[in-house]
């Protein structure tokens, strides 16, 4: 009953903040450069007062983490994860994939366990979410990834990183792991929108590299509540995240270990 309650909060504001960023991607933006293609535009920044001011004022004794305000009361028992706006790249150059993404994290004394995840894509209306032991849903149907993977060759892989300029090698091994035998390897630009993806069969699996915590928040509660499972790795000196039916995430990880460069120290703490 009580987690409902957040999952209702959480959604709305999902909404509402969805709204913003709509009408953001249909007006003049003002875009910093916070580093070599990554961008902040005041959308981002609106967005997110928009869902920290409300949880300030329906839960003041919650914490709050976000990409652009970053931390505030990260000790609370309950902290929302935030993205305001996964996708900024996209959402700059006029490329209509890019999604709000907001979690609820609860703390006790053994473990930290995401129990909310709502990722809503304001173009397409879609509202993926999940509350933790009750199923994840895509606008009120069910989710269930597939357990079994089609053949290699069929796949929709989708994949995404952050910050290019560290990652070639990285991705030169994810690539030579699956170029020649996957039908396609998407490289979409909202995290948590491709994790929504694999766990509804859109996409037969995602790979992430350097992932932060609210890209995958969100979206790895709603794999995990439709049926799959998602890991966070250290493997070819890069965080790597890998999402989809459990069968899918090991192939994944094994192709990409035996296509490792780093020498015979396969996971580089
Ligand atoms: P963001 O838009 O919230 O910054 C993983 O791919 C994450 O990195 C995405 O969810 C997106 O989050 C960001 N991202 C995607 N493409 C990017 C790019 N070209 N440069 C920097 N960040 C990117
Ligand atoms: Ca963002």
């Amino acid at each position: 009953m009580f987690f409902l309650e957040f999952l209702t909060f959480a959604k709305s504001i999902a909404l509402t903040a969805g709204k913003i960023v709509k009408e953001g991607y249909y007006s003049e933006l003002t875009v910093e450069k916070k580093a070599e293609m990554d961008y902040v535009t005041q959308i981002d920044k609106a967005s997110e007062k928009t869902i920290k001011d409300a949880v300030a004022k329906e839960f003041p004794t919650h914490g709050f983490l976000g990409e652009e305000s970053g931390s505030d009361k990260p000790n609370a028992e309950y902290v929302w994860v935030v993205d305001p706006l996964d996708g900024t790249t996209n959402f700059v150059y006029k490329i209509p994939y890019f999604s709000v993404s907001i979690a609820l994290k609860h703390k006790s004394k053994d473990k930290d366990e995401v129990i909310i995840g709502v990722v809503y894509n304001p173009l397409t209306d879609e509202m993926f979410y999940a509350e933790k032991g009750k199923g994840a849903f895509l606008n009120g149907k069910k989710l269930e990834i597939k357990q079994k993977p089609k053949p290699l060759e069929k796949w929709f892989l989708a994949y995404c990183y952050r910050d290019i300029s560290k990652h070639e090698e990285a991705e030169r091994i994810v690539f030579d792991s699956f170029f020649y035998q996957t039908a396609r390897v998407l490289k979409l630009g909202s995290a948590a929108l491709e994790l929504c993806y694999a766990a509804s069969n859109r996409a037969d699996a995602y790979i992430g590299l350097e992932l932060k915590e609210w890209d995958y928040a969100a979206g790895e509660l709603i794999v995990n509540e439709a049926g799959g499972i998602a890991i966070h790795d250290k493997l070819i000196n890069k965080g790597v995240t890998i999402a989809g039916c459990k069968e899918a995430v090991s192939l994944i990880r094994s192709k990409i270990l035996s296509h490792n460069h780093y020498g015979d120290k396969n996971e580089v703490g």
